[in-house]
């Protein structure tokens, strides 16, 4: 990951989230920190969700504890830290209500921990492929399951979940990642069509590769640069090896907000052109 302080979106829309609330996971690295920032920034509240213990798989790096108090720290009243597993219903229903009863309502769901590493899906042990879709599928069913009837509640919201260019394609050595990320887009489309009426969006994003944590865990397990790891597993168009954190935030915001009250059910790639050629 670059060194350079990560930029923050939202600064010129200043208010345009006062008074939303959302649930982030993953809120302790990566793009579930800049969304988090970039809410805040916006004016609104975040409940910042994020790994209770150390999670041993391979190509995890783990931050350490205290990432997602240090974000608590920079982000003051607004940002409610939450820790559990998003394998782990109870954990996720456990931060909903408390997040509920600090800001008084829930309005929109990043859901977005995730996991990567590479492995032949022929090599893959039963522990690896079960971690990643309880992780990676498993866990955004139970984030959206917890937040789903302080939505209902509140009379209106947006889920938008964070899959892949890997829910778009077939990806060598990410089989469980691929097949996790399109299991994504089948929960949020039927989740568009089931909340719709209580007047819920729900959308899937699909990055390229990030300037993240998780990029720079595989390329340490692969023994290569994270430049390097970007260009074999993307190969974007435009001449990138990655994209940033503020990329992502910058669209979460847009679909989070009721500039795009008409985006419901879609697939939306930020993706430096990748799937055009
Ligand atoms: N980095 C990329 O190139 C890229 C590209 C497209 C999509 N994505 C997806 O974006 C999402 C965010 O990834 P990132 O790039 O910010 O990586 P990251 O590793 O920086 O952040 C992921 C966060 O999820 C948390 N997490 C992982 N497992 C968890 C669990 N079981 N319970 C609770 N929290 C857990 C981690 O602790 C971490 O803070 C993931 O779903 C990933 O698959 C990443």
């Amino acid at each position: 990951m670059t060194q350079q302080a990560e930029p923050v979106a939202g600064g010129p829309r200043a208010h345009e989230f006062a008074g939303k609330v959302a649930l982030v996971t993953g809120a302790a690295s990566g793009q579930g920190r800049a969304v988090a920032r970039a809410l805040v920034a916006a004016g609104g509240s975040v409940i910042g969700f994020d790994r209770d213990r150390p999670l041993s798989y391979p190509a995890y790096l783990d931050h350490g504890a205290d990432e997602l108090d240090r974000l608590a720290d920079e982000l003051g009243e607004a940002f409610l830290p939450t820790r559990g597993d998003v394998r782990d219903q109870e954990s996720l229903d456990l931060a909903v209500s408390a997040g509920v009863e600090r800001f008084g309502g829930l309005d929109i769901v990043f859901a977005n921990a995730g996991i990567c590493a590479y492995g032949y899906s022929h090599e893959l042990s039963e522990q690896e492929w079960q971690d990643m879709i309880g992780i990676n599928l498993t866990g955004v069913w139970h984030t959206t399951k917890a937040a789903t009837p302080a939505l209902i509640a509140r009379g209106g919201g947006v889920i938008i979940t964070n899959s892949s260019i890997g829910g778009l394609r077939g990806m060598r050595r990410l089989s469980h990642y691929a097949a996790a990320k399109w299991g994504v887009i089948g929960l949020t489309k039927s989740i568009a069509i089931e909340l719709a009426p209580h007047n819920i969006r729900a959308v899937s994003i699909h990055p390229t590769g990030v300037d993240t944590q998780m990029n720079d865990g595989l390329a340490q397990a692969e023994g290569k640069t994270p430049e390097e790891i970007a260009e074999a597993s993307a190969g974007n168009l435009q001449p990138v090896p990655w994209i940033e954190t503020v990329d992502v935030a910058e669209l979460v915001l847009f679909l989070a907000s009721d500039r795009a009250r008409y985006i419901d059910g879609a697939q939306i790639v930020v993706d430096a052109g990748l799937l055009t050629a």
